[in-house]
């Protein structure tokens, strides 16, 4: 069985999607572990409803981020996991996260690859849409090898379109739909040792 931790920063509804997969039996794994950097993030709920260990892992605004990473690191380390999946995690990871975990970091983006890099993606791609410059817009899974943003391997990706009476919620709504389906369709796909 898969161990998963996820690390997440907000409310959590790609984390309740893996969640929900794992107990439906849908997903052959487990989360062993979330961790969030925000102690407000409402996936922090979502995990301990799930009986997961649900832990808070702030950067002090002081610390550097190298030492904050490989602290995350040790951290999740503990829970020996086949992979980290970061959904909905809105920091970039040094190296000192990421060569603890060779090929086992897998991150969710609300974008096709090379198309809306970092923050506000779904909110960029609906004003590219309005601009006239694209015709859609689609989610992506990728490895995280290096401390690029939203450039690793792609695992998997999926278009979605934008229709011209959308508004931004409603384009968030069915990119939302699309992630929490890629996403675990990406797990599922997944093969470890076991
Ligand atoms: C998702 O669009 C995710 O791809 C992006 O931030 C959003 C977080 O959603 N990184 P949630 O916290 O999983 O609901």
């Amino acid at each position: 069985m898969k161990r998963l931790v996820v690390l997440i920063s907000g409310n959590g509804s790609n984390l309740q999607a893996i969640l929900d997969a794992c107990a439906n039996g849908e997903l052959n794994a487990r989360v062993v572990a979330v961790i969030s950097n925000k102690a407000d993030a409402f996936g922090l709920t979502r995990a301990r409803r799930a009986n997961v260990p649900a832990m808070v892992k702030t950067k002090p605004r002081a610390q550097d981020r190298r030492v904050y990473d490989a602290e995350l690191a040790e951290l999740v380390a503990q829970f020996e996991p086949d992979f980290v999946i970061l959904a909905g995690w809105m920091r970039i990871l040094s190296s000192a996260f990421l060569d603890k975990f060779p090929n086992r970091v897998i991150n969710l983006h609300p974008a096709l690859p090379d198309t809306f890099p970092g923050t506000h993606a779904i909110e960029r791609a609906f004003d590219a849409f309005q601009r006239g410059e694209i015709s859609h817009t689609g989610v992506m899974v990728h490895l995280v090898p290096d401390e690029g943003v939203d450039s690793g391997p792609v695992l998997t990706q999926e278009i979605v379109p934008i229709e011209k009476d959308d508004t931004l919620e409603s384009l968030e709504t069915r990119i939302h739909q699309v992630e929490h389906r890629l996403l675990v369709n990406t797990l599922k796909g997944l093969e470890t040792g076991d």
